[in-house]
């Protein structure tokens, strides 16, 4: 695929290849991690508007930056205007200079309140919470699905009212509420929106090595793509698209990540999120499960480390 910036008012993404936001995962190692390898942009997890009242350990540790991440992106999940615009003027999230809407949650809960996928069959309330949101003076972006059904698709009339609420930008997961994560994206649906719309474009679902992201770029005319899953199965697949050269074997980016994980988090988090990320590295090796099933045993990152060494043997070079 082309590999080219893309601009959002004031801000250029020095690559149009991003990383989906996440729940469990992208939290600020792995976004500095796929920063690293090339990613355009990393967006947190959701992180609920509402919540953010609490100002408790878990929202700090989800709206987590330093000036080392360049493009720092708040995903917020939210049904009511009013919440969504005093978080997006609100003290904790001055460091963000994007806030990205969560249209497309498929969650049976998060759908019954109003949120996430729920908005794609309420076009008005979606179009009040980016007119918001915009009130910030932040660079808006929203990521919704193509629809509920599949067979009831709105991806090109929903990509529409975004930009005349005033998105920057939009990133549409290919697939509808009822298919879940599974199924091929329906690259038609994100063709139609992209041919409706001026703003830029990320088009996601379903991409597992470079020839899915030149597929999803031919078949849709989108702006960039944003890779979720296989991202966290192969990481590498940033530097791949974007050319970047990298020197780490998997087993030093796992030690880069603990490192910066025990700079920013109490140990428990940090051996939990490093269980996370590891599963998925080490997705499709031999000896998967029974690695799997130590690291979920083991209590210590000392024990951790011997499991991570066993796993990545052929990478370790120590
Ligand atoms: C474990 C998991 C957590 C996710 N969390 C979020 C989230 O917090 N916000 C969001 O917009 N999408 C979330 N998604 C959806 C992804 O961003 C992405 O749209 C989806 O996985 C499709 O892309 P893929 O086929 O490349 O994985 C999540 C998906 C998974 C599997």
């Amino acid at each position: 695929m082309h590999i080219k910036p893309i601009r959002l008012r004031n801000l250029i993404l020095p690559s149009n290849v991003a990383m989906a936001p996440m729940a469990g995962y992208t939290c600020y190692p792995l976004r500095m991690l796929c920063q690293k390898l090339g990613a355009g942009i990393c967006f947190t997890e959701m992180v609920s508007a509402n919540a953010l009242k609490y100002n408790d350990q878990a929202n700090r540790r989800l709206l987590l930056t330093t000036p080392k991440e360049r493009i720092k992106a708040v995903q917020l999940l939210e049904g009511d205007p009013g919440i969504v615009e005093r978080a997006a003027c609100g003290e904790l999230l001055s460091e963000f200079d994007i806030i990205d809407l969560n249209m497309g949650c498929p969650v049976p809960n998060v759908f019954k309140s109003g949120q996430g996928s729920a908005l794609l069959s309420d076009m008005p309330r979606a179009a009040a919470l980016i007119r918001a949101c915009r009130r910030s003076g932040k660079i808006v972006t929203v990521k919704f699905r193509i629809g509920l059904k599949e067979d009831e698709p709105v991806a090109a009339e929903f990509a529409r009212m975004c930009e005349q609420a005033g998105a920057d930008m939009i990133s549409i997961h290919g697939r509808s509420r009822s298919m879940m994560y599974d199924g091929a994206p329906y690259y038609d649906q994100i063709q139609l929106a992209k041919a409706s719309v001026s703003i830029p474009v990320l088009a996601n679902g379903g991409i597992c090595n470079c020839k899915d992201a030149d597929k999803m770029m031919e078949r849709t005319g989108a702006d960039g793509v944003m890779i979720g899953r296989y991202a966290l199965e192969n990481p590498y697949i940033f530097a791949q698209l974007t050319g970047r050269p990298v020197r780490e074997d998997r087993y030093a980016l796992l030690k880069e990540q603990e490192e910066l994980a025990l700079r920013h988090y109490d140990e428990p988090f940090a051996l939990s999120y490093l269980r996370s990320i590891a599963s998925y590295l080490m997705k499709k090796r031999k000896g998967t499960k029974a690695y799997k099933q130590k690291m979920y045993q083991c209590g210590s990152l000392k024990e951790l480390d011997l499991i991570f060494r066993a796993a990545f043997a052929e990478e370790v070079s120590l």
